[in-house]
Parts: C-alpha cells; sequence; structure tokens
C-alpha cells in the first residue's frame, strides 16, 4: 500500500541520514578536539548567524576554549580564537598552517615560497610600504579629494556615498604598482570591481572555507558568482599584460608585470613556478586582497570618527597643530591619530576571520591536541581584538584613548593585528598603513564633514561577509578654505 511504501522510503532515508552523520562525525579530527557537529549535513552553518567571528567567539568563552573545531559540510574546520592561540598556531608551526583552502598561485608548497618572496621583493622595491610612494597614494587622494568635493556640492545636504570613491583609491594604488597606470570609474576594470564586491558583501559564511566539498552554501544560498568574476578580471587583466609585452624594455622595469615577464623569460624551460598564468592569478590576488580591505577600513574610520564629535575634535586639533596635510614622516609626531587608526582595525576589523582559511599541511599538535593535514583553519582575528580581559573595561566601545599613556604617548599593541600574524600574514601590512594615515589625515585636513541630513547609522554593527562593511551612509560638508 502507499502507506508502507512512505514507511519503508522514510525509514531507508533516515538511515542514510544516520550512516552520514556517523561517518562525518567521526572522519577527519584526532577526535579529542572539543567542537560542534551541528546539523545533519549542512553542520554548524546555520547556527553561526549574521556575525560568525561574535558566535565564534561567543562559543569559545562560554565552553569550547580556545580551539575547536566546527562543522560545515562535511568538513571538520579548525578554529583559533583569542591571542594565545592564534600566536602559538600561525607564529611558532608557521609552515604546518601555511597552507590556503582556496588558493590558485599562493598554495603552500615550493610554488607559494617562491612567488612571495618575489612579490615581497619585487612590491618592495618599487616602493610598496615605502615613504618614498607616497607621493602616488596622495595623487590618487586628490583624485578622490576632487570627486568628492564636486559630489559634496552637487548634493547639498543630501550627502554623498563615498564607497566608490574608496574602493577607485585602494584600486588605484595597487594598479600603480602593478601596471604603472591608474583607472578611471567609467573603465571596464572598475564597473566590475564595483559589481564583484557587492558580491562578497553577501559571502555565505563558508565560502572561506570553501576549499572543502560540498559547500553548504551552493545549496542553502543563490548559486555564488565568484569564480566567473575572477575570469572575467583575469581577462581584463591579460589585455594589459599583453600590452606591457610589446612596450617594455627588459633593462628598465617600470612595474610588477615587467619586473614578473623579466623572471619568466630567464627562467625559461626551467620548470619554473613563473609562468603568465601564475602572474594573472598574481594580479587579481593583488587587487582583491589589497582593494576591499582598505577601502572598508577607511569607511569605517570615516564613520567612526563623524559618529564620535569628540573623537573628531581631538584629531582636527592635531591635525591643525601642523598647518598643512601631514606626511608619512610627520606619523610619529602625531599620538592621536595613530591612536584613532589603531583604534578602528581593533574595533572594527576589516577581515575578522583572516579573509579566506588556512589549510594545515601536515599533522602536528597543537595546545596538546593532534591536528590532521589538510585540515582548514581559520584565525577568529575578532575575538583577539574584543577579548574582554585584554580591552577592559569597554571593549565594545570606540575608544582611541585606551592606546595612549597618561603623558598622551602612543602606545604600539601586538594585539591589535588586523593583518594577521606568521608566514601568510598580509603582505601589503606596510602599504595599507600608509594608504589609511594619509586618507585619515588628508580627508580630515581638507574637508569639513558631517553624516548627511537624515543619515544617524544607529547600528554600527555592519555586514559580515568574507570582510565585515560599514553600513551603508553619507556624508554632508565642504572643502576647507
Ligand atoms: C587595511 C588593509 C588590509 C587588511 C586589513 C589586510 C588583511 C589581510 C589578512 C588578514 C590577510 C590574511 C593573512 C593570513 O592568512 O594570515 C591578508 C593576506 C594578504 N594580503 Fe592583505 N590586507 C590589507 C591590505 C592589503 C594590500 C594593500 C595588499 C596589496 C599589496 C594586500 C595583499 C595581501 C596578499 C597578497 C595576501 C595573501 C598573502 C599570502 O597568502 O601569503 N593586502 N591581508
Amino acid at each position: 500500500s502507499n502507506f508502507s511504501i512512505e514507511v519503508v522510503l522514510t525509514c531507508f532515508c533516515l538511515f542514510l541520514l544516520l550512516v552520514y552523520n556517523v561517518r562525518v562525525r567521526h572522519g577527519g579530527t584526532s577526535g579529542t578536539l572539543p567542537g560542534k557537529d551541528g546539523f545533519p549535513i549542512v553542520g554548524c552553518f546555520p547556527m553561526l548567524g549574521k556575525h560568525k567571528e561574535k558566535v565564534l567567539m561567543k562559543w569559545s568563552t562560554s565552553s569550547l576554549g580556545p580551539m575547536f573545531y566546527i562543522r560545515l559540510g562535511t568538513s571538520k574546520v579548525l578554529v583559533l580564537n583569542g591571542y594565545d592561540a592564534i600566536k602559538e598556531a600561525l607564529e611558532q608551526k608557521p609552515l604546518a598552517i601555511a597552507g590556503r583552502v582556496e588558493s590558485k598561485f599562493l598554495d603552500n608548497g615550493l610554488i607559494w615560497k617562491e612567488q612571495r618572496k618575489f612579490g615581497q621583493t619585487t612590491l618592495g622595491g618599487l616602493g610598496m610600504g615605502k615613504q618614498s610612494f607616497q607621493s602616488k597614494i596622495r595623487d590618487e587622494f586628490n583624485c578622490l579629494a576632487a570627486t568628492l568635493e564636486s559630489e559634496l556640492s552637487i548634493n547639498g545636504p543630501k550627502g554623498v556615498n563615498f564607497t566608490s570613491m574608496l574602493r577607485l583609491y585602494a584600486a588605484n594604488i595597487i594598479s600603480s604598482l602593478v601596471f604603472n597606470q591608474t583607472f578611471d570609474s567609467t573603465c571596464r576594470y572598475v564597473v566590475f570591481l564595483n559589481r564583484f564586491i557587492e558580491n562578497i558583501r553577501l559571502t555565505p559564511c563558508d565560502w572561506q572555507v570553501k576549499g572543502f566539498k560540498p559547500s553548504c552554501s551552493d545549496y542553502m544560498t543563490k548559486p555564488f558568482k565568484m569564480t566567473s568574476s575572477a575570469s572575467l578580471a583575469q581577462s581584463i587583466f591579460q589585455a594589459l599584460v599583453d600590452k606591457h609585452r610589446k612596450s617594455r624594455d627588459p633593462n628598465d622595469p617600470r612595474d610588477f608585470v615587467d619586473c614578473y615577464l623579466n623572471v619568466m623569460e630567464k627562467k625559461q624551460g626551467k620548470n619554473s613556478s613563473f609562468t603568465e598564468k601564475q602572474l594573472l592569478y598574481y594580479i587579481v590576488d593583488l587587487f582583491l586582497a589589497g582593494t576591499e580591505t582598505s577601502a572598508n577600513t577607511n569607511a569605517w574610520a570615516i564613520l567612526l570618527v563623524l559618529k564620535n564629535p569628540q573623537v573628531k575634535a581631538k584629531l582636527r586639533s592635531e591635525l591643525e597643530a601642523f598647518g598643512k596635510s601631514p606626511t608619512l614622516e610627520d606619523e610619529a609626531k602625531m599620538p592621536y591619530t595613530r591612536a584613532v587608526m589603531q583604534e578602528v582595525f581593533r574595533y572594527r576589523t576589516s577581515a575578522p576571520l583572516n579573509i579566506v582559511a588556512r589549510r594545515t599541511t601536515s599533522d602536528l599538535e597543537l595546545k596538546g591536541y593532534k591536528v590532521p593535514a589538510n585540515m582548514p583553519v581559520i584565525a577568529n582575528l575578532w575575538s583577539v581584538h574584543h577579548d574582554p580581559l585584554t580591552w577592559a573595561p569597554y571593549p565594545e566601545t570606540f575608544r582611541p584613548e585606551r592606546h595612549l599613556d597618561g603623558d598622551g604617548n602612543f602606545i604600539p599593541n601586538d594585539h591589535v593585528m588586523p593583518f594577521s600574524v606568521g608566514a601568510r600574514s598580509c603582505i601589503g601590512k606596510n602599504l595599507a598603513k600608509n594608504e589609511v594615515f594619509i586618507f585619515i589625515t588628508s580627508i580630515f585636513s581638507q574637508f569639513d564633514l558631517e553624516l548627511a541630513d537624515g543619515c544617524h547609522v544607529d547600528n554600527m554593527d555592519g555586514d559580515s561577509g568574507m570582510l565585515l562593511h560599514p553600513p551603508e551612509y553619507r556624508v554632508k560638508g565642504s572643502i576647507r578654505v
């Protein structure tokens, strides 16, 4: 009868579910590590909510401790929380956790080491992160300032949305290093970039650990167009690389692409990792890693300063003491500005879960637990920046003064680690800090800004996708005369 077929089918499905669940629960880790398996099939995916960094931190402090696993889909993911666990894992075992789950060029092993070293040397030689590069950063700020000035005067009290201006500023700084040229706001790449980033704003939580299959979000959310976006970017960049090839002088490399082509030529036929395909992956990664992270940090900085008038007043008075836009050489003399930057990095970490998860490359022991090779690893940087003991008494308050001593001197603090730590930490750290410094100091010395009429931004939590994006806001104001 119909009834008995339904019963048999239901029992069969339940049986499959049970087998699946048992297999997943006992596969992977040592079994001794504490953790959460969540629901059958999807694991903890539905339990992470809108702010997975906060939920993971809560699980850590309330029951699971600094190191635990969560199951997402069929895979177990190691989650590191708090300063000690992250430092121990990423700094003391740098190579064992140097893999990445979703990485085409900067993978572990020989390719990663060789390519990363080349990137650091070459970008360093071109001035990345050095004071000599500041005139390029300043040129980009001046372009942003010109657009902002005209939009402020057109829009009046209705105000202006900063987002795409900040993206262009960050993308063009990378572009001057990579292609020795900049884009304008109508160019194909910039239009693409804006669309792409709207995508990562909504990234489902498990994309960051999507090196494992199946990804829950493949089933539970709209198909995510990350891969096709990345190949579109590659085709745009391919045309620029071709142009470089035709116009280059090997004895006088102009930028990152020329330097890469030189090495490719030198190592031709030697089974080298320097190939055109790698170059394109590299360019995509530099833009992806270096654009929205910086733009986002600057967007948070403006919002946080405008929402805290007393901070704005102190920042302005330090800036006014200079009588001009300060340069990077002046940074050491600007304790309050440095405190504001450090507090922005702490309070609204641009990459709370380290952008894309790492992966263990060999079996290892951490805090007395056995961790297997090939396990995705999330370092919860948010948990370091919101630790109630480190940041007592009010970790959830934006308060730059916490980074100053009794005499008003700036206190550097290695518990603020927005660029992560260890062998795969951010290679753009110094460049990014310079970009943020020039942006904050220039914008507040050259413009009088406030939140636009009707724009209150009561909820300052932001949207947690692959990065932590600020809520939308508009600013009004004018250039200072
Ligand atoms: C405020 C701005 C930025 C923040 C907060 C940031 C943060 C990060 C973080 C958290 C990681 C992951 C590190 C890890 O796995 O331990 C990373 C990786 C990376 N970042 Fe940045 N970043 C910023 C700007 C930049 C810029 C401007 C560049 C461009 C030069 C850049 C290039 C990279 C690259 C290439 C990686 C991958 C490194 C590897 O896998 O070896 N980042 N960044």
